[in-house]
Parts: structure tokens; C-alpha cells; sequence
């Protein structure tokens, strides 16, 4: 792959991370285990919740449904990625519950401020309906409606960027899962392995003052001022999804998440005409975890086809054996490059000005 060369002193970028984004994200496997022992402490809690004699025995709730936005929402896309469920597992990011959602069902409401309106509406609507679980939260209105209300609160610490609390919130929405019985097997194993994969990606990562520069941050290079579409398959579409929402907030670039093997009924074509846009594309493709022969081929042919639209065409393969391990591989990957990024252009990942600003101006009305 070509590089460019450019090279801005280490320390610089440091400097430049003032709310110290590279430190979070090196928490991320410590956040994961800290996530699901808390959820842990709240189980008798939440498995009152659902009482079995309610509910003709059944061990399970018909659906799990978790309402969050944003950062708050991404434990929604990983949970049926990561893990085989015992129910399908659906994923609200809006003011409003379905209608079809009963007291069969179960609802647990993520909101890392606590005060985010879509989620206190749908926290609302659910509390109508009596089907709330949990809610996740470090505080804000959301906790304290649902302790006065005696609901199970799962209550993470404050203090970062909600996108950075990702190992927080999934730690904990999979320990409210196994209260549930909504994921049963080696529910503990899992998030081990997960913050095994993820601890790989920060070994070779987050040292910037260790004489190389880190890969992440050579990829991160390569994207420089350019569109970026990320591209998983299978259970890697949810991670695709949490890179696009990463180089969104932290890189403060245009990109977008796409999935295989849909793309090549649509985009495909649509690449032809990339360059007649006036910008730069960059693909960054997520290989999935026992990826099959006929996916890679499609793969292969599709990067063939559009390679001439593209500044940069990056495919990651995860080295990890597990399911789990081999996801957040892939997605600490991309909290790192969406980082360095930031910090290649001169900007601190951290700020994100326009939701602030947006939120204030809807409280305004
Ligand atoms: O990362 C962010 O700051 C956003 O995506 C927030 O997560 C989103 O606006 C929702 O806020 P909260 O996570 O506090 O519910």
C-alpha cells in the first residue's frame, strides 16, 4: 500500500488529544469487564423484571429491545453480533417504541448522559407499557426517573465522551442480557474474549513514542481528506457501523457504513461515477470472523472493479480465534484510526460541537 509521507511530531499529536481520547480508548478492555460486573450486581434486580410465573414458565422475553442513540446505541448493533441469542435482540434509535412491543417483550433503555430525548421518550413509553428492564446510564434524568420509579439502574462512571464508554455500556447491556437469560453461554468467557482481541489492537497501537509510528496511525495517513465507506458482512456490519459513527464524531469526516454481499447489487455501480463527484473516496472493508471462500471472492472482484474511484482501499482481517475477540479487534481498530486521524489533521477528537449545539437548540423550543 502507498503512504503518504507527511509526518507530524508524536508529542505534538498528544498534544493535541487534550481530553486524552488515545487514554480511553486503551481503558476498553478494562471497561468491558468493569461494564458486566456491575450489570452483574444489578441481576436479582433485573430478573425480577421478567417473572417466569407471569409469563406461562418461559425462561426468555420474546424480544430484548435497547433504545439508545449514538454512542449509547452501539451495544444494540454488537450484542446479536457477539453473541448467539435466545431472542432476537432489536435495536430502537428513535422517540418511539414499536407497537408491537408488549409485556412479552423486554426494553432496557441506554443513555450514557442520561438525558438524551429520544431515549427518555422511549423510556416513558416502555414504562406505559411496563416492559423496562434496565437502564444504563451515568446519571442524568434517565437514572433518576427510574429510581423513583424502583427499576434496575446500572449505573456506569461519567466523565467521557459516551462513544468512549462503548466497553462500559456493552459490558453491561451483556450482563442485563444473561439476567434475561436473553444470552446464556459463557456469558463471562465472552467479554474475556473480547477484551483479549481488543487489548491485541491497543499492544501495537497506543505507544506514540516508541520510534515507529503506529499502524493505526500510518492507515489513518492514507485516509486524509477523503470520504470514507466502511464495508462489513455478517456480524462485521455492526462494527462497520461503529467506525462510521467513529470517524463521524472523532475524525469529523463524511462517512458512511455499508455491508456485503448488498452492496454489490447497488454500489457497485454506483462507484462508476465516483470521481465525476469532485471528492476523494477512500473503502475500508471488514473482513468477518470465518469469513467464507465466496465472500472473500466477492470481495476481491468488487475491489478490482472500483479501485479506480478510490484514494485509499484498506482491508482488515482479524487475527483473533473467537467470535468476540475477532469484533472488537476490529473495532478498536477503528477507535484508533478514527483518533489518529483527528490528530493527523490537527484536530482534538474529543469536542463534538454540533451535537452540543444541536441538543441545546431542540431543548430551546
Ligand atoms: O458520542 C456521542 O457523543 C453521541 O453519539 C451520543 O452518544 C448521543 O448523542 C447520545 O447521547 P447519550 O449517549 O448521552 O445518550
Amino acid at each position: 500500500m502507498e503512504r503518504s509521507h507527511v509526518t507530524t511530531s508524536t508529542a505534538s499529536l498528544r498534544d493535541i488529544d487534550k481530553a486524552n481520547m488515545l487514554g480511553a480508548i486503551a481503558q476498553l478492555p478494562a471497561h468491558l469487564r468493569d461494564g458486566f460486573a456491575r450489570a452483574s450486581d444489578a441481576r436479582t434486580l433485573v430478573e425480577r423484571t421478567w417473572p417466569r410465573e407471569s409469563h406461562a414458565g418461559s425462561a426468555t422475553p420474546r424480544t430484548l429491545v435497547v433504545c439508545g442513540m449514538g454512542g449509547s446505541g452501539v451495544g444494540a448493533d454488537l450484542l446479536p453480533a457477539v453473541f448467539d441469542t435466545n431472542a432476537p435482540v432489536v435495536a430502537v434509535k428513535g422517540y418511539d417504541l414499536p407497537a408491537w412491543v408488549s409485556d412479552e417483550d423486554r426494553v432496557v433503555c441506554v443513555s450514557y448522559s442520561g438525558n438524551t430525548a429520544e431515549t427518555l421518550r422511549c423510556f416513558e413509553v416502555a414504562m406505559q407499557r411496563s416492559v423496562v428492564a434496565a437502564v444504563i446510564t451515568s446519571g442524568g434524568k434517565l437514572g433518576e426517573l427510574a429510581r423513583e420509579r424502583d427499576l434496575p439502574v446500572v449505573e456506569i462512571p461519567g466523565g467521557l465522551q459516551p462513544r468512549a464508554a462503548v466497553g462500559l455500556l456493552f459490558g453491561a447491556l451483556a450482563g442485563i442480557a444473561e439476567a434475561l437469560n436473553v444470552v446464556d453461554r459463557d456469558v463471562a468467557s465472552i467479554i474475556e474474549d473480547a477484551a483479549s482481541g481488543a487489548q491485541l489492537i491497543i499492544d501495537s497501537n497506543a505507544d506514540l513514542d516508541g520510534g515507529t509510528e503506529p499502524p493505526a496511525l500510518m492507515y489513518a495517513r492514507d485516509l486524509k481528506d477523503s470520504t470514507i465507506v466502511v464495508c462489513g458482512a455478517s456480524e462485521s456490519v455492526a462494527v462497520a457501523h461503529r467506525w462510521k459513527a467513529q470517524l463521524n464524531e472523532n475524525s469529523k469526516v463524511p462517512a458512511f457504513a455499508s455491508s456485503y454481499p448488498e452492496l454489490d447489487h447497488n454500489e457497485l455501480v454506483g462507484w462508476t461515477r465516483a470521481r465525476e463527484t469532485g471528492g476523494r473516496w477512500s473503502l475500508i472493508e471488514l473482513v468477518p470472523p470465518n469469513v467464507d471462500a465466496a465472500l472473500m471472492a466477492r470481495m476481491d472482484i468488487t475491489r478490482e472493479l472500483i479501485g479506480d474511484a478510490l484514494q485509499a482501499s484498506l482491508r482488515f482481517e482479524p487475527l483473533s480465534a473467537t467470535r468476540a475477540g475477532a469484533l472488537f479487534e476490529l473495532l478498536v481498530l477503528g477507535d484508533y484510526i478514527s483518533a489518529y486521524l483527528a490528530l493527523a489533521s490537527g484536530i482534538d477528537p474529543s469536542p463534538v460541537e454540533r451535537i452540543e449545539s444541536l441538543k441545546q437548540r431542540l431543548a430551546g423550543r
